[in-house]
């Protein structure tokens, strides 16, 4: 007999309380914050789903590995344990470590790019975008039309426009040092990109002798969504469609807060050695040791165990059903959400739900202001707030207004999700009655983490 309710892969060993709070604590939460849910403490927050980074609950096996973490400076064994684990996984020749994936991406910008330069990726994530344009260079997200359209069914959501990719190379010359590609998409609607679409940019890519990268920050959620939705991989284990996947590159930047289990961490991993060379140099300048690269060794303990357990299929079959879960509890009660679901997060389209709001009174930041109020929800604005403000100082409305409800790893139980979906039709209910925020201060760059907010004028 085949059962059809897929559990949690594991059992709790260690629990952590969290707290109810009233709708009038909530309110003064908000208005102290700046109605930046960034800016409110945790502990007023019942279900946190800012974030799938850093915040998943690491294993029995992940604390074990850490208690014989090596922390000597040069050459810890912890290091080639991790260096081990993310080769067998990558191919790739030279593992460097890093704090976390914004540092992998701003020494690699910092070799790779100059000035004037040209980055094509199906999506950058922020901080992919903030670092490519910190070097003078410019971010271009060129995914496939059916990628910007959050209700339309498509298998790869996430993949990158070939044609594109290719026009941007052969009208730049010179000028595109390297192209990405984001797996999963993450700032897309965490939408997979499927193995042809990245066989294909890599070809693209090396017919021109331009080096291809991936963001391989959820790679192992992507094999899954390879193993279940493209032909020919049902078969192979989400390791082997990984190392497919890793086998068209020439190098990647990873954040090991995602799929790499891990609370803190990242790589980037490349086969060139004059770049591998440049990038270690800058990486003893500002990270640490190229054998711990601003790492502890058990956190790199945590990594390499984590990278194994990402990939059994028992875990990756609950943590995409989990979030599909949610996904078919909104779409039957009829709440706009990016479709199909995607790998760790619900990305509801707060400008379908929301008409009333325009959107220089940023509705998809004002919903998220709304389930915090409403149930203590913690969820991140994917809109204008984070993406309308350009290089130049000028306003442009992002593509999508979402709100992404991002799950850690191995955290919550299916009654949280219960929990969630009540409040999202809640909120979904009593939408006419949201109103619109403006921004009231505002840093220059990534301004969505510290801004300050308040209700739009007359709301
Ligand atoms: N690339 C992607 C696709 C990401 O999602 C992130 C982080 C990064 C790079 C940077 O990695 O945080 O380790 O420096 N995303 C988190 C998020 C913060 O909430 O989606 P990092």
């Amino acid at each position: 007999m085949q059962f059809r309710t897929i559990i949690e892969p594991f059992r709790i060993k260690t629990v952590e309380p969290i707290r109810q709070t009233t709708r009038q604590e909530r309110e003064v939460a908000l208005r102290e914050a700046g109605y930046n849910l960034f800016l409110l403490k945790a502990e007023d927050v019942l279900i946190d789903l800012l974030t799938d980074s850093g915040t998943g609950a690491m294993s029995s096996a992940q604390w074990a590995g850490m208690m014989q973490g090596d922390e000597s400076y040069a050459g810890a064994r912890s290091f080639y344990k991790f260096e081990t684990a993310v080769q067998e996984i990558t191919g790739l020749k030279h593992i460097i470590p890093t704090h976390q994936g914004r540092a992998a991406e701003r020494i690699l910008f910092g070799s790779a790019l100059k000035p004037g330069d040209i980055v094509p990726n199906n999506t950058h994530f922020d901080t992919t975008r903030a670092n490519a344009e910190y070097r003078g260079a410019t971010a271009l997200d060129i995914p496939i039309a059916e990628g910007r359209q959050p209700h339309l069914l498509h298998p790869f959501k996430g993949n990158i426009d070939l044609e594109a990719l290719e026009k941007t190379i052969t009208e730049n010359p010179g000028k595109v040092p390297l192209a990405m590609i984001t797996v999963t998409n993450n700032s897309g609607g965490g939408q997979p990109v499927s193995m042809a679409n990245i066989r294909s940019a890599s070809e693209i890519c090396h017919k021109h002798g331009i080096p291809f990268f991936l963001d391989a920050c959820r790679f192992a959620e992507n094999a899954w969504f390879i193993k279940v939705r493209e032909k020919g991989y049902a078969d192979k284990t989400p390791l082997a469609i990984a190392q497919e996947m890793f086998s068209y590159v020439d190098g990647c930047t990873m954040s090991a807060k995602k799929d790499g289990m891990a609370n803190i961490g990242g790589f980037l991993a490349l086969n060139d050695d004059a770049l591998a060379q440049e990038c270690k140099n800058v990486l003893i300048l500002t990270e640490g040791f190229p054998t711990y690269g601003g790492l502890a060794g058990y956190d790199l303990e945590a990594i390499a165990v984590g990278l194994h357990e990402v990939l059994e299929e028992d875990y990756l079959h609950y943590r995409i059903r989990s979030v599909a879960y949610l996904g078919d509890k909104l779409i039957s009660a009829g709440v706009p959400i990016v479709q199909p679901t995607g790998g760790h997060a619900i990305y509801i389209d707060a400008k379908t739900m929301l008409p009333h709001i325009p959107q220089n009174e940023y509705p998809a930041w004002a919903l998220s202001l709304a389930l915090y109020l409403e149930g203590g929800i913690r969820s991140v604005e994917i809109g204008s707030v984070m993406f309308g403000l350009q290089p130049d100082g000028s306003e442009k409305p992002a593509a999508m207004e979402l709100v992404r409800l991002a799950f850690p790893r191995r955290m919550y139980t299916q009654s949280h999700v219960d929990y969630l979906a009540e409040v999202i039709l809640y909120v979904n209910e009593i939408r006419s009655r949201i109103r619109g925020v403006s921004i009231v201060e505002s840093p220059p760059v990534l301004r969505h983490f510290t801004a300050r907010l308040a209700p739009a004028q007359g709301s």
